[in-house]
This record gives structure tokens, sequence and C-alpha cells, in this order.
């Protein structure tokens, strides 16, 4: 209920800047933050701080506090905020909680549609209040998938833009939509099949793997490990295409390492 309450309360930080004009800075050359990114992180940090005091946060605009607490929040106050800048639909709140370092409740809330996307561990995944679950297509040749692509055009990005291609061609279609939390939530909800990405941290995902797994999805490295927020590397599914994913991943890079 507080995740809820306090990603609820940033949507409207957020949706209420819409109109308004964009105060711009570079994190790096393609790397953008607001004053809306700022805001949204302190608003949400204080709302989890009156309820728990002593609970860890993790906030992308200001990284971890002091804490030994089990607990740990990890926030992302404005997922896609190359989107938000722009006007282009796709941008989020992201709220994931981990005790003791396993996830156990997340909170999306994919704007501008104001829709939120929850999951509560061993509870399943709602959407507004309506339980989701992920698609039953078993056929790559007839999914739909989404990726995205991190600020950083290392040797990450060249191996995604092979894949992207590859997956384009053998499936009816790859997204590239710019809010990692969203994707993750398209797949829980079976908009899209699955899901796969480079360079990704810990808040971008932290509430929707949770969500993926409680929906009937599953997630992992493409090296087949099991994946964990600190990860660079994760391909979520529906679970039936899983295996054929990873084992098309293995055949387009084969001379890469993706254990990273
Ligand atoms: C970004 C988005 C995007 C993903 C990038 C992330 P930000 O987060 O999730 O979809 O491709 O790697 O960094 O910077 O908008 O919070
Ligand atoms: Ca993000
Ligand atoms: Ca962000």
């Amino acid at each position: 209920e507080v995740a809820k309450k306090a990603s609820h309360s940033s949507a409207k930080i957020i949706l209420n800047a819409l109109d308004k004009p964009r105060n711009v800075d570079y994190k790096g050359k393609s790397n953008l933050v607001t004053q809306t990114d700022r805001k949204s992180e302190q608003n949400i940090k204080s709302i989890i701080s009156e309820a728990f005091p002593e609970h860890g946060i993790l906030g992308e605009e200001t990284g971890k506090n002091k804490s030994d607490s089990p607990w740990l929040w990890v926030i992302d106050p404005l997922d896609g905020t190359t989107n938000f800048v722009h006007g282009y639909p796709s941008f989020s709140v992201s709220i994931g909680v981990l005790h003791q370092n396993k996830p156990v409740v997340g909170v999306v809330v994919e704007l501008p549609l104001n829709r939120i996307y929850y999951a509560v561990q061993n509870e399943g995944s709602f959407c507004d209040d309506n339980s989701i679950s992920v698609s039953t297509n078993s056929n790559l040749s007839q999914s739909l998938l989404v990726t995205g692509f991190g600020y950083e055009h290392g040797d990450l990005w060249k191996n995604n833009m092979r894949l992207f291609r590859h997956f384009t061609h053998i499936t009816q279609g790859v997204r590239r939509l710019g809010a990692a939390s969203v994707d993750l939530c398209h797949v829980a909800s079976g908009k899209v099949d699955g899901f796969w990405e480079f360079d990704l941290h810990p808040w971008d995902t932290a509430a929707g793997i949770l969500i993926v797994k409680e929906a009937g999805g599953m997630v992992s490295k493409m090296d087949r490990n099991p994946f964990s927020i600190y990860d660079k590397q994760i391909l979520a599914s529906n679970g039936n295409i899983h295996a054929k994913m990873l084992d098309e991943v293995d055949k387009e890079l084969p001379d890469i390492i993706v254990s990273k």
C-alpha cells in the first residue's frame, strides 16, 4: 500500500509537469535528467521514510541511504525520461521492494495512461485491480518482442543491435519503447511475449521482474543463470518461449561472453 501510495503520488507530479517546459540536465550525451525526476524521487523517499524510517532506499537520482535493514526499496522515480522529455507516451514510476535481496513487492505506474501494475510475492500480479497473466504463445515465429538500448554505445549495445536484427527477422516484430519497467509489465500482461536488454540498472528491473514472475512468466540472465537486479543483462518472457529465445541468443552471439 505504501509503494502504491508513493507511486501514485509521484505519477501526479510527473503528469502535472507534462504540459510545462522541461528543465533538462545531461548525465551523459543522450542520458537526460529533469527536475521532475528529482522531485519524484524526493517525494517517494519521504513517503517511504515516514512509513518505514529504518528501511534501506536505493534511488536512481540520490543513491543508497545508510541502513542495515533487510528491507530495500529500489526506486526509478521516472523511467523513460527521454520519452517524458519529448512527450512520447511510454514512461513510468517504478518501485520495487526487496527483503533479504529477494523481490517481494513491485509497483509500476505506466504513464501517461496512469495504469498501475503491481505484484506481491506469491499473491499474483494485477493491473488496475484485475489479475494479469503472461501470454500462452509458444512459437517464436508468432511472437512480438520488445527490447531497449542503453545510453553507452559500447560492446553490449553493439551486441544488442545484432540481436535486434535477428529477432526482428525470426518473429512478428521487436518493439523499442524506451521504459524498461513498462516493457516488463507488457510481458506480464501478455501484450508482448518476451523482452531482453543489456546494461540496465537495479531500479529499471526491481519492480518489473516480480510483476512478470507473479504473472506466470520467467526471468533469467542470457547465460541461463538466475537474474539479480544487479546484473547487466536480462531476458524475461512468458516462459513458453524462454528456452527458444535463449537458444537464439546463443546462436547469434556465440563469440560473445554475455555473462557480465
Ligand atoms: C532507461 C529506460 C530505457 C532503457 C535504458 C534505461 P531512464 O531508464 O528504462 O528503456 O533502455 O537503458 O536507462 O534513464 O529513462 O530511467
Ligand atoms: Ca530507468
Ligand atoms: Ca529514471
